[in-house]
Formats: structure tokens, C-alpha cells, sequence
């Protein structure tokens, strides 16, 4: 946008003859006035006649050339202005990840669990032809947002807005690509909440009950959640909160705590009864068996989930309160209960269906069809109770025709190597420090997806990154696809050039093949990191081929021999592009740099699906690619130094975390998502 403006704006300045006017038919009037708007901005003069100063066109054309790129995918799409909504005789796919709670800035834990996995499969599905809606966004109410607006001497809705933006801007840089990342504090939310409500009250699923709550008599509130502290009745863990343990992930009852406190005055609370609303899951209970029978049965639920949803089952289900005692929610319309908002457990997962309705009006298109809509829920672990038992019953209690999950996809945890994991000195890895180590944000991609604790936790390593880096990306894919693209651009004058196909060929060929069919049904089933492995095991194929047939001697040969160097070029620069596109949803700007290197057609990726998962060649002999550079770089001893300098061993400030540092200490990565629901 920035480019086009300051071109638009340069067209006036540098051409002052030029009138666009004279061009632009009646109709494009009001492009001409925009034109005009543009050019009177200061921004737009300024630029304008920094660039007129230098005079000639060379400048000019250096000036553009040192702007940033703007951004492609979208554009490319074609989906920059047209609302995506369910088609007819298409795979409809409605893709969500877990929507973060908004008072802090996500972790690598929370990106790899929630929002990258689910950009991967998105922009799979994509690739793959299906019709796709990706939406997330912030979850913005609830006692931590009232507890951080407290720290920080704002109100809840600053506290919301600066860190949307926080998550925003970090997401952008991680290339997660949504179709729409809003917010829960908006007017849809209050809508669709209590329209949910109200349909459950009306069919008798909620139940009136007084509860017994800590009330705290100096601050003069009843502390839910996270506003009590105290020590967990089951593992003892001092630091519990009022609703969940943090140490053994048990949700508690706050007033279970032994030792409560509040957590603004640090008083002990007394014990005070209030009217609350529950939702009656025992009566919802065999109705949701049924569904969750066919669900888990068709669609493709991860095992964990499969799991955890059985054994909540197992424990028999109770009615749970969705109303409380607080401020920033979303009210509770019942005139019994007002001044009461919503419990986020209740509240937060309607947030799929409100960011959908702030995306279009036509919202219930792809949340009230479930026959033609498939949804694919993104979580980590700790969140699937409330996506496979508690969100469905609400749904199925409202009885208003809704679409509910049908693949359930969690992960595991990601440890983090070598410093204690610690929520108030807030260690660990955040997204706003990935881009200050200069790492490339598709490294960062290739690293996290490569490590995705899928089937089993994992952990983050820098060492182990550094090495991934410098082995996987530089010496295996790096090298293939820059070593195909070199020989054809040396010895082959930038041509593919001729191929007469052999056993070995063929076999190699065939290997391809095979990983690609696995690539497919691994993404098929959201196997993520397991597909990944495929891209690199072609890769080590493809390096194997050529070390062996040795093209670089075979040139110097007789004809038969020149003519066997041409074809392992030929057939090398066909698999490169391949794994340009099979690496498009895990390194969208990598692929794009390889797509361009070799020109290949746009639609090369499209070949992946043609041959039922065999080979297809899509750059003909005489094809012309372009300009070969290397696509990664090696991490140099030095460079570790001077990361480990800047990001190094103290935790002097809060959001400090050391560099291969040696601590034994293996720590948790808090999944984000814990407050999603
Ligand atoms: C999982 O997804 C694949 C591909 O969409 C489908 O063929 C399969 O039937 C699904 N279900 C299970 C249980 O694997
Ligand atoms: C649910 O919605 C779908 C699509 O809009 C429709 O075909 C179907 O008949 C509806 N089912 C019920 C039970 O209302
Ligand atoms: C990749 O190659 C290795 C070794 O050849 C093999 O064991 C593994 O199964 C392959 N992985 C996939 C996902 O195809
Ligand atoms: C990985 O390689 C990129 C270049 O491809 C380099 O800029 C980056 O510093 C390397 N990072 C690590 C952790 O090795």
C-alpha cells in the first residue's frame, strides 16, 4: 500500500504533464479524486520530493526498489476483498486455533500449539483446492484482564487493545495468514452469547443454584478465578489460582483453596453465598455421547483428545456455572442476575462464532450448516475438555441447528531447555523477541513445526536450532534445490535442458513419489511435523541422486554423457520445484524465493494433486529460470556469540531468557489457549 501510494503520488510529482484526467473515463472519477487525496498527503510530498532531488529515473528506480515488497499472498488469492463463505460441491473447511487470552504476549508454546499449526493446515488446504475459512482473535474478558489493567493503571479496554495489537503484530511477522483475527469485546459477541443463552434457558438446560464464593470484605468483590490465590487440595502446589492449578492443571473450586488470599489486598476472604446459573450437562450428557461417537468416528480427532474427552466422560458429567461475579464480561441478560456477566468458559468459544460475524453478516453460513461444513478446532492439550464436552453441550442444548467439531486437533507441551519456566518472571521465549534475533520468520516456522509436540511433548533447544538450521535447511534442502538450480544455470545456459529418463532416474522418481503420497495423507489427517519430514527426506533423495551421477564431471563427457548430466539437471530442477510447493504451508516466503528462482509457473502447485501423489514434471526442457542464490545462510559461530551476548544467561529483566545456557532444568512452555475456553 505504502509503495503504491508514494508511486501514485511520484506519477503527479515527476510528470507534472501528465493529467490524469485526460485517462480516467467518467466513471473512474472517483479514482482520479483519490488520486488527488493521496498526492495532497504529507507523507506522500515529502517522499514525493525526496526523490524528486535526486533528479533521474535511476534514483527512482533505486528509491522503489529499497521499499519493502507489499505483502503478495493475499493479492495473489484474489481473496483481498471477497468474503469466503461455504460453496456448493466444495470441501467447505472451517479452521480455528484457540483464541489466545489477550493480557499477555504469546510464548513459542502458544504459537506452535494454536496459530501456526492451524496457518499450516489452512494454507494446505488452500493448496489443496478446499474452500477455507481460517478465523481466530483475541479473548479479551476476564479476571487477568482486570488484574493486569490493574498493574498497568489502565482500564480493561486499553489492556485490550494494546496487547490485540501486541498479537496482531507478532502473528503478522510469524506469516500466520487468517482470514479474519478479531476480538471478543464486541457487540456480536454480546449478541450471539446471549441469544445462546437465552434458547438454553428457554429449554430448561440452565439451572439456578447459590454457590458458596470468597468474598473479599475490604475490596468489597467476590473473587473468582484469578482473583483468589491459595494452596491447591490436590497437589499442593502454593500458587494456585481459584479456578484451575497451574502445577497439576486441575480446576478448582475456589473455595477448595486451602489458605486463600485475595490477590489485590492479600487478605484472607471470608465464605458468602450468590445466586449463580449452571449449565445442566448431566441432561445434555447422552445426547453428546451420540454425537461424539460419530464425530470421533469420521472425523479426525488427535489421540489426546480422543483421551482426555473419555475420561472426563469416565468422572460422569456435573452441571457447571457459567455466570459470575464480575465486571468486564459479557452481561448476563436475565433480570434475576443482573450485574452478573458470563463465566469465559462459557463466553470465550462463542468468540469463534462472534469473530465470524464481525468477518460477514453471513456468519451463520458457516456456523449454523453442518452438513456441508467441516470444523477443524486448533487447542493445545489443556483446552480440549472445553472444546470436545462443554462448548458442544452449549451448542446442542441451543438446538440451533449449529456446526460442531468434527477434528479435534491438539498438542502436546513444548519444554523449554534451560531455564525454569516461570509466569511472573515471565521466562521463556516470546513472540515479540523472535524477530530481534534475526532468525527469518520461516526459519522460525521450520524450526517450531519441525519440533510441533504432535503425539508426544517436546522441547526447544537453541542448540538444536542452530544445528536444524545449519543441517536440514542449509545442508540438505538448501543445498539441493540451489545445487539443481546452479547446474542448469551454468552448464545448461539457464535452460532445462533435455532428459532421457533411466532406472535410476526412474527410481529416484518413484522415491518422490512415494513421499508425496505420504506428504498428502499426513496433511490429509493434520500429521504436520510428520509431512514436514517428508519435504526433507526428498531433499537427502534428490542430494544422494546427484552425488551419485555427478553431473558437474558428466558435462566434460562424451555426448551419452553430456546427455546424463542434462537429465539429472532436468530431473533435479523438476524436484526442486516440487518442494516448492510442498513446503509453501510450512515456508511461505521460501517457497515463493524458489517459485522465483526458477520461474515456475503459478500453478505448479496444483501438480501435487494431479498424479494421485505421483511425480509430474512442470518445467518442460527449454524452460528458462531465473537467477540461482543460495536460499539460507550458515548460523557462523560468531553469530551465536553475539545472539548469545544480547539474549544471554541472566534473567536480568522479566522477559529475559538465556541462550544455550546450562542449566539442566527442563521447563514447561504454558500452552496458550489455557483461558481460551
Ligand atoms: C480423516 O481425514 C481423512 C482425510 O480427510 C479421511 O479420509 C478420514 O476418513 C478421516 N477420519 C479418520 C478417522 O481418519
Ligand atoms: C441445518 O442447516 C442445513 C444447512 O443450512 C440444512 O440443510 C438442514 O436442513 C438444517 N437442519 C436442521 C435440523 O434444521
Ligand atoms: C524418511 O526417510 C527415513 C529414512 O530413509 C524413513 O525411515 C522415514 O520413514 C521417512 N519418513 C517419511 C515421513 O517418509
Ligand atoms: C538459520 O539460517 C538463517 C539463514 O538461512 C540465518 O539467518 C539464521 O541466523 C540461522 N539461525 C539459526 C538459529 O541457526
Amino acid at each position: 500500500m505504502c509503495v503504491c501510494v508514494c508511486v501514485c503520488s511520484l506519477t503527479f510529482h515527476c510528470v507534472p504533464a501528465f493529467d490524469v484526467h485526460l485517462f480516467l473515463v467518467d466513471k473512474l472519477q472517483c479514482v482520479a479524486r483519490w488520486f488527488e487525496q493521496v498526492n495532497a498527503l504529507p507523507v506522500c510530498q515529502t517522499v514525493a520530493q525526496r526523490v524528486q532531488q535526486q533528479k533521474s529515473l535511476e534514483s527512482l528506480k533505486r528509491f522503489l526498489q529499497k521499499q519493502p515488497l507489499p505483502p503478495r499472498s493475499r493479492a495473489n488469492r484474489g481473496r483481498a476483498t471477497l468474503v469466503s463463505l461455504p460453496q456448493e460441491g466444495k470441501r467447505n473447511v472451517l479452521i480455528t486455533s484457540a483464541l489466545p487470552y489477550v493480557n499477555n504476549v504469546p510464548h513459542l508454546g502458544n504459537i506452535i500449539g494454536c496459530v501456526l499449526s492451524a496457518d499450516v493446515f489452512a494454507r494446505y488446504g488452500r493448496l489443496r483446492g478446499w474452500n477455507a475459512l481460517f478465523v481466530c482473535g483475541t479473548d479479551e474478558y476476564g479476571t487477568a484482564t482486570e488484574n493486569k489493567a490493574r498493574e498497568e493503571g489502565l482500564s480493561p479496554q486499553e489492556i485490550c487493545d494494546k496487547y490485540h495489537a501486541v498479537h496482531a503484530s507478532i502473528y503478522k511477522w510469524f506469516q500466520i495468514d487468517f482470514d479474519h483475527f478479531g476480538r471478543t469485546t464486541t457487540e456480536k459477541q454480546t449478541e450471539i452469547a446471549q441469544d445462546i443463552f437465552w434458547r438454553l434457558y428457554d429449554r430448561g438446560f440452565l439451572i439456578p443454584d447459590t454457590v458458596d464464593q470468597l468474598h473479599c470484605e475490604n475490596c468489597q468483590r467476590f473473587l473468582a478465578d484469578r482473583f483468589v490465590e491459595g494452596i491447591c487440595p490436590n497437589c499442593r502446589y502454593p500458587e494456585a489460582r481459584g479456578d484451575q492449578c497451574d502445577k497439576c492443571g486441575r480446576l478448582i473450586n475456589a473455595v477448595e483453596l486451602k489458605d486463600p488470599q485475595c490477590k489485590v489486598c492479600k487478605r484472607t476472604p471470608v465464605v458468602r453465598s450468590s445466586a449463580h446459573l449452571f449449565l445442566d450437562l448431566p441432561k445434555l450428557e447422552s445426547q453428546l455421547e451420540q454425537w461424539l461417537e460419530q464425530s470421533m468416528s469420521t472425523g479426525n480427532w488427535t489421540s489426546n483428545a480422543r483421551h482426555i474427552t473419555r475420561s472426563w466422560l469416565r468422572d460422569g458429567l456435573k452441571p457447571r456455572c457459567i455466570t459470575r461475579d464480575l465486571r468486564w464480561g459479557t452481561p448476563v441478560p436475565h433480570p434475576d442476575f443482573s450485574g452478573k456477566v458470563f463465566y469465559v468458559w462459557f463466553d470465550a468459544p462463542i468468540g469463534y462464532l462472534s469473530i465470524t460475524a464481525s468477518y460477514t453478516d453471513e456468519w451463520e453460513k458457516w456456523w449454523k450448516n453442518p452438513e456441508k461444513v467441516e470444523l477443524y478446532n486448533f487447542m493445545a492439550k489443556d483446552n480440549v475438555p472445553f472444546h470436545s464436552v462443554v462448548f458442544p453441550c452449549s451448542l446442542l442444548g441451543a438446538q440451533d441447528n449449529y456446526t460442531l467439531v468434527s477434528n479435534l486437533i491438539a498438542t502436546e507441551y513444548l519444554n523449554y531447555e534451560d531455564t525454569k519456566f516461570s509466569k511472573s518472571r515471565g521466562v521463556g521465549v516470546f513472540g515479540d523477541m523472535a524477530k530481534d534475533t534475526d532468525i527469518p520468520s520461516d526459519v522460525w516456522r521450520f524450526y517450531l513445526l519441525y519440533l510441533r509436540p504432535e503425539g508426544q511433548d517436546s522441547a526447544f533447544s537453541w542448540a538444536d536450532m542452530a544445528l536444524k538450521n545449519n543441517s536440514e535447511l542449509l545442508n540438505n534442502l538448501g543445498n539441493f534445490i540451489n545445487r539443481a538450480g546452479m547446474f542448469a544455470s551454468k552448464f545448461f545456459e539457464g535452460r532445462v535442458p533435455q532428459m532421457e529418463l533411466q532406472q535410476e532416474d526412474k527410481r529416484l522418481l518413484a522415491q518422490v513419489g512415494f513421499e508425496l503420497r505420504q506428504y498428502i495423507q499426513l496433511l490429509d489427517r493434520v500429521r504436520i511435523r510428520d509431512a514436514l519430514k517428508c519435504i526433507l527426506n526428498i531433499s537427502r533423495h534428490g542430494n544422494q541422486y546427484i552425488q551419485v551421477n555427478e553431473p558437474w564431471k558428466k558435462i566434460k563427457g562424451g555426448d551419452e554423457d553430456r546427455l546424463r548430466a542434462g537429465t539429472v539437471t532436468g530431473v533435479s530442477v523438476n524436484v526442486a520445484c516440487l518442494l516448492s510447493a510442498m513446503l509453501r504451508p510450512y515456508m511461505p516466503a521460501v517457497s515463493a524465493t524458489i517459485r522465483e528462482q526458477l520461474c515456475a509457473p503459478a500453478n505448479c502447485a496444483d501438480a501435487m494433486f494431479q498424479g494421485a501423489g505421483s511425480f509430474v514434471c512442470t518445467l518442460p526442457a527449454g524452460h528458462r529460470i531465473g537467477t540461482i542464490s543460495p536460499l539460507f545462510q550458515k548460523l557462523e559461530a560468531e553469530q551465536i556469540e553475539s545472539l548469545k551476548r544480547r539474549f544471554g544467561g541472566q534473567q536480568v529483566s522479566a522477559r529475559r531468557f538465556s541462550f544455550l545456557g546450562a542449566s539442566p532444568d527442563t521447563t514447561f512452555i504454558q500452552p496458550l489457549g489455557r483461558h481460551c475456553t
